[in-house]
């Protein structure tokens, strides 16, 4: 065993709400994104991108939550749009992944470039980890709203694929059982 890998492994989610400030510096943000950059990607195409909503842009990023919420269910009560504006708060810190995918692409397919996101969200949440916060990724129906896809400006390649929250968390997060290494690694038999 070495440090990286016990980090890797002790890596648990913490739901946003419960990730308070302080949240990362802006130095500790830029390393982020030097971690994103990171990621293992056919082709150099780059998919994935981060967008930090500034803390005195959420009040602005609440109306969409609440718009998506609309669209959504056009009958939402007046407590279910409250509940979908107050997930934008939550997290001392907020991050919108944004992944470029190119459909046509003769040398990487679609899923080699989604591979390349899911490994730059992992490189952000390890990060992150790594200064001693943590972090969730959530997504839900809202991240394809109409709503979303306009207020993130997407144009018809990119896709919101959800928010990174990050913050301080000093319970002891959920330990969620994971897959033996029995049933992940198996000996090629022909
Ligand atoms: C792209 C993506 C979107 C996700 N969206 C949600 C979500 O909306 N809500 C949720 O509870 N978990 C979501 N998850 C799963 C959590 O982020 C987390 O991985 C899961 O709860 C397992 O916890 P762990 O990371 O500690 O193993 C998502 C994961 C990924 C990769």
């Amino acid at each position: 065993m070495n440090g990286i890998v016990d980090g890797i492994c002790a890596r648990r989610s913490v739901s946003p709400k419960r990730l308070i400030e302080p949240g990362p510096s802006l130095v500790e943000l830029h390393e982020m994104a030097r971690a994103t950059a990171a990621a293992p990607d056919h082709g150099r195409l780059g998919p994935a991108r981060l967008v930090h909503i500034q803390n005195e842009r959420r009040d602005a990023l609440a109306d969409v939550f609440a718009a998506a919420a609309l669209e959504a269910e056009p009958k939402s009560d007046t407590a279910r749009i409250e509940d979908a504006r107050q997930r934008s708060r939550n997290g001392a810190c907020l991050i919108a992944v944004i992944a470029t995918i190119t459909e046509d692409d003769p040398r990487v397919p679609p899923h080699e470039q989604w591979i390349s996101v899911g490994a730059a969200i992992q490189n952000v949440l390890l990060t992150a980890e790594s200064f001693g916060y943590r972090a969730k990724i959530v997504s839900g129906a809202r991240v394809t709203s109409e709503a979303m896809r306009s207020a993130f400006a997407l144009k018809q390649s990119e896709h919101l694929v959800g928010f990174i929250a990050v913050g301080s968390y000093d319970g002891e997060p959920k330990e969620l059982p994971r897959r033996p290494v029995d049933e992940v690694l198996l000996e090629w038999a022909e």
